[in-house]
This record gives C-alpha cells, structure tokens and sequence, in this order.
C-alpha cells in the first residue's frame, strides 16, 4: 500500500494559509522569551509546519527520512525565499549527520511514533546531542495515552474545497495489532458536482508511546522545564484532554 509521503501534493492539500497562521501564533507563545535563533526541525516533510518559524525569523534547518517530501519542502522554500538547509536523514541517526549544534532541535507533525519505543528514546538523545548547552527540545505528538485508552478507531477530518472546485473527502481508520503496532488506512474521496470522481488509499504505521517515555528520557538527559501543551495552544487542558500536545524542555547550561 502506498505512503502518503511519496505522494507530498497530496499530503500538502489539507494545508492552508489560515492553518499556517494558528501555527505561527503557537510557535510564538511556546517560543516566547526563549533564547533561540537557529532550528533545526529532523521531521520536516514538506515544511509546512516549519516554514512558519522563518516567517518569525528564526534561522531554519531540516531532516527527513523521505527524499520525496524534501524536494517538494525545497521547491517551496525557494518559492518563499527562505534559506532553508534540508538533509535527508533518519533522526535516529541525526547526531552522524551534522556538525554543528542549535539553539532549539524540534520534531515535528507527529513523527516520532513512525519508529519503535526504543526507536524514539534514541531519537530523543540524538536530538540532544545536538541541543547547545541551554536550548530547547521540543517535539510535537498525537496523545498516545489517550489514544490506546479510547482505542479511537476513526478519525475524521473536515471536507474542504480545493482551488479546482474538487471537494475533498478525508477519513482516517485505524487498525490496532497484536504487537502493539498501530496502521492508519487513510481514505480520500474526491468530489465533483455531488460525484465521487477519484478514490485513494494510503497506508501509515505508527507505534504509539507514552508521555512517560518522553519525560524520563528527557529527565534521565537533565532537560528542566518540560513543559506541555496543546497543539495549537489556545488553552490550558488536563494532559487526558488533549489529543495533540506539543513538549518544549530546556537542555542545562
Ligand atoms: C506526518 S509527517 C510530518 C511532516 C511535517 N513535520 C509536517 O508536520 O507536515 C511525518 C514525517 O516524518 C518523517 N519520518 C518518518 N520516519 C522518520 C525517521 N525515522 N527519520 C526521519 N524522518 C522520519 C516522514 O518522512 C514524514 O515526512
């Protein structure tokens, strides 16, 4: 089956200059009064949750595993004008791909649960590897913990209107396997004058970790002030309330 990261058009219809601006305004309150300058984001895809950070004035690096989602973050980059320096990478591997440290190292757009539990506490020490000393961790996750309480199965997202007058039809249905193992089925129906014109079927998998592998990790590398909001933050919820958070953490000086 195939991934929706081979296919990054596809992956960057649902986003929208209004969706941008909630980003913006999020990354603003979480990165308010923080002494950071340079990013580097090793799940960057296309960058459409990156790019916001250079429209702050933040100096902007990314990785990725998937060469497909980085030509298109590159050809949008240049489209924007933004010097943005991408690396195909596995972040599990991250610290053997740069030279150099940054003020904040960030995770984006639910990535880390694309490798296993041992997977995403060697990913959280690579990234620190390359925190300076005093700078910031952050990652961004669906809430696993609630996830795997609910054992949600569906998921579905607002149809929306593309330029071409196409509307476009999106569920998401998860399977849970017996190794703890998640795979999202992603289903999209696209619509013209009340029509299914085309049908598409997409294939994630996901392997769900808790809050608490995060915190002891982090802990266990000396970060402070871990601290843990919604995504986009708008308002302060109980950590089971949330269904996406985002964890920001400050490396000792
Ligand atoms: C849901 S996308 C998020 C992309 C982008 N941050 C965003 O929010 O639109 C997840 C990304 O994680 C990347 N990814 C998955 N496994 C990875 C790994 N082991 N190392 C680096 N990137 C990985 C995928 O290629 C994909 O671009």
């Amino acid at each position: 089956m195939a991934s929706l990261y081979d296919f990054p058009d596809i992956y960057d219809e649902r986003f929208s200059e209004k969706a941008n601006t909630v980003y913006r305004e999020h990354y603003q309150k979480m990165f308010s009064g923080c002494e950071i300058t340079d990013i580097l984001d090793c799940s960057f895809g296309t960058g459409d949750l990156t790019f916001e950070l250079c429209e702050l004035g933040y100096q902007v690096s990314g990785s990725d595993l998937s060469r497909t989602m980085l030509a298109k973050a590159e050809q949008k980059a240049e489209q924007k004008g933004f010097p943005v320096d991408l690396t195909c990478c596995d972040f599990r591997e991250l610290s053997q791909h740069f030279c150099r440290d940054f003020s904040c190292v960030m995770s984006t757009g639910n990535a880390l649960a694309h490798v296993d539990n041992l997977g995403v506490e060697q990913t959280l020490r690579e990234m620190d590897r390359l925190v300076r000393p005093g700078g910031y961790l952050y990652l961004d996750s669906r809430n696993w913990d609630k996830v795997l309480k609910n054992r949600d199965r569906f998921l579905y997202y607002p149809p929306f209107i593309r330029e071409d007058g196409v509307r476009v039809n999106c569920v998401q249905v998860w399977d849970y396997h017996p190794d703890g193992a998640m795979t999202a089925n992603i289903l999209n129906a696209y619509e013209s004058e009340g029509k299914i014109i085309r049908q598409e079927v997409y294939e994630e998998h996901w392997m769900p970790f808790s809050i608490e592998l995060v915190r002891s990790t982090l802990k266990e590398l000396g970060y402070r002030d871990i601290t843990i909001k919604p995504l986009p933050y708008f308002q302060d919820l109980d950590f089971e309330e949330i269904g996406w958070y985002c964890l920001r953490a400050r490396k000792p000086i």
